[in-house]
């Protein structure tokens, strides 16, 4: 497996093994099982191709008050990772490899970005959009893999990959979860005891919540939303951010299930971590 530390050490390495399928997976590094599911997934969809991972804290996709400065950073245990699930190179480059110091374009998601995590996080998704925009000119994937763990963040870039024409597929992968259901994420390792022990109640209420609309048990989404409301509110250590019962391809929110795909999408504070999580409910197409 080979380090690429800087941009035009990319370059080279794309322009040399241009004649090969390349499928990318981009991440923040902190890897862990969801990470390594992608890692599988694209491993399997290049076949005898390339499979490039990229290690990367995009500082712009970040708000002044979030957690750039400590976001976890292991690159050593992150390789070990990448090469074990058998990536052919990782790009881990520093910032001003992808930024330069007075950069001044950005690219604007208007719509999909507007609500949830783009609202809760103003110029969050311009930020992924940039850097994913940025991470395809420079290394010219036929296949890019994302995980439905940021079910938002897939749908804006799936339309970012539509809307500016790069001839790239993109793939999304299932959530990969710990035996109590919480969706694995870098983020977790800063949840205390008690905050890690009451976590899980929001992916059980989410699945709960969804086999009880694939049952038809609730009249609307509205009173599904309010289910999940309550239900994780009676966690005191849990804050709720957004819940919302939305559209699966659209993402706009549903005033009724009729034939709609409806996704349940959450966001909810355990002390000052911020944990996201979704789940489709499938068998409710009427
Ligand atoms: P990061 O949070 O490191 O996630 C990298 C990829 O791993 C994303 O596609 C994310 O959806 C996926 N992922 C995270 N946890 C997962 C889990 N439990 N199961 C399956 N997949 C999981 O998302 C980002 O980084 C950044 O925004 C990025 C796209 C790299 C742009 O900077």
């Amino acid at each position: 497996m080979e380090l690429l530390k800087t941009r035009e050490e990319l370059q080279s390495w794309v322009n040399n093994r241009s004649s090969r399928p390349r499928a990318l997976v981009p991440t923040m590094g902190a890897l862990h099982q969801g990470h390594a599911s992608l890692i599988d997934a694209a491993v399997k969809l290049v076949d005898s191709g390339d499979v490039l991972t990229t290690i990367f804290v995009n500082p712009t996709q970040f708000g002044p008050n979030e957690d750039f400065a400590s976001y976890p950073r292991r690159l050593e245990a992150d390789l070990t990772l990448c090469e074990s699930h058998g990536s052919t190179a990782v790009f881990a480059p520093e910032a001003y490899h992808i930024y330069d110091s007075n950069s001044s374009v950005s690219i604007h998601e208007s719509k999909l970005s507007r609500r949830w995590c783009g609202a809760s996080r103003p110029g969050h998704f311009d930020g992924v959009c940039t850097v994913v925009a940025k991470l395809f000119l420079l290394a010219q994937p036929n296949t890019a893999v994302f995980g439905e763990k940021d079910f938002q963040q897939l749908a804006v870039i799936q339309r970012l990959t539509r809307d500016l024409n790069f001839p790239v597929e993109i793939v999304g992968c299932p959530t990969v979860r710990e035996a109590d259901g919480l969706a694995m994420s870098s983020r977790n390792t800063y949840l205390s005891e008690e905050e890690r022990a009451a976590a899980p109640i929001l992916h059980r209420t989410l699945r709960s919540v969804a086999n009880d609309i694939s049952r038809g048990k609730f009249p609307s989404p509205e009173v599904a939303r309010e289910e999940i409301i309550e239900r994780i509110s009676s966690e005191t250590l849990a804050r709720i951010d957004y819940v919302d019962v939305v559209d699966s391809d659209s993402l706009e929110p549903l005033d009724s299930f009729d034939n709609h795909l409806p996704r349940l999408l959450a966001a909810v504070f355990f002390g000052n971590i911020r944990l996201i999580d979704n789940v489709g409910a499938p068998q409710s197409i009427r």
